[in-house]
């Protein structure tokens, strides 16, 4: 049995390491504009990556229970790397409370590749977790993987550098192997990812496909959402509700880069490893 939230209005909870998840958010709020969204960038904690599965379950815990009490609806886990480490951790927890994770779009890869050779770009969590053995065993026969964890690239990301050289060398030491096995497809298994888009297509050249997963989540989350009956029924632009638990001077900073829209941020702390408090 599912929480019943009586709400339609209530927010939906979604949540990153940082804001890599904001790419999520924006495919939400193109399918579903009315919907008020709580989201939580963990900059105290980011990058996840290179954390252990235990630590990343605790934070993701914490990060849902916070969400929840704000009246969350749905919980978007917009990490690969969240996704890998804790989301069965967190449907284990929450019993009555709907997600929506995010696996490496594998599966899609497969199905127009025309070399048989893709291209992943995910961090190590990502990669070690059983989520993602579990994907290339369903859907990656007959293809070959090629996988990198562009070392530095969510830190970059972090700090708005978009399209700098440190940015570019990091994509370029990931992507030339790849383009040397030939490979016509790129997955993008990590939502910080999608902001590098342009850069990344300027390195493969037009002609390589690049798989930004968000549209497929946000379209998993609206369906969730009406097959509980749980849309938002306004007609006016849902809000939007920024929360970090790192340095908001810096986050401020960085989402104009990120996102077409004006939101404020609000910080929180971490009082242990699963307590958030305002
Ligand atoms: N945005 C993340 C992901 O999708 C997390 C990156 C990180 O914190 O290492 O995997």
């Amino acid at each position: 049995m599912k929480r019943i939230v009586s709400l339609t209005n209530n927010p939906i909870g979604v949540f990153d390491s940082g804001v890599g998840g904001l790419s999520v958010l924006k495919a939400m709020r193109e399918q579903m504009p009315a919907e008020n969204i709580i989201y939580f960038g963990d900059q105290e904690h980011v990058p996840y990556g290179a954390r252990s599965m235990e630590e990343i379950q605790k934070f993701s815990e914490g990060i849902t229970q916070f969400l929840l009490d704000k009246n969350s609806k749905l919980i978007v886990v917009a990490c690969n790397t969240a996704s890998a480490a804790a989301l069965t951790y967190l449907r284990q927890r929450f019993l009555d409370v709907s997600f929506v994770g995010m696996e490496p779009a594998v599966k899609p890869a497969a199905e127009i590749t025309k070399t048989g050779k893709v291209g992943v770009l995910a961090t190590p969590a990502t990669f070690q977790g059983a989520l993602y053995a579990s994907v290339v065993e369903r859907f990656g026969t007959g293809v070959e993987l090629f996988q990198d964890t562009c070392p530095g690239l969510v830190s970059r990301i972090e700090k708005g550098e978009l399209d700098t050289d440190a940015t570019r060398t990091i994509l370029e030491n990931a992507l030339h192997p790849m383009l040397e096995k030939n490979i016509d497809t790129v997955v993008l298994g990590c939502t910080h990812y999608p902001f590098v888009i342009p850069l990344i297509q300027q390195i493969v050249g037009k002609d390589v496909r690049v798989i930004d997963p968000a549209p497929s989540v946000a379209k998993q989350a609206k369906r969730l959402l009406e097959a509980d009956g749980m849309r938002s029924i306004s007609d006016t632009k849902g809000n939007i509700q920024y929360f970090t638990s790192g340095d908001i001077s810096v986050v401020e900073s960085v989402l104009p880069k990120l996102l077409q829209e004006d939101i404020t941020v609000q910080q929180v702390f971490w009082e242990d490893d699963r307590q958030i408090v305002a």
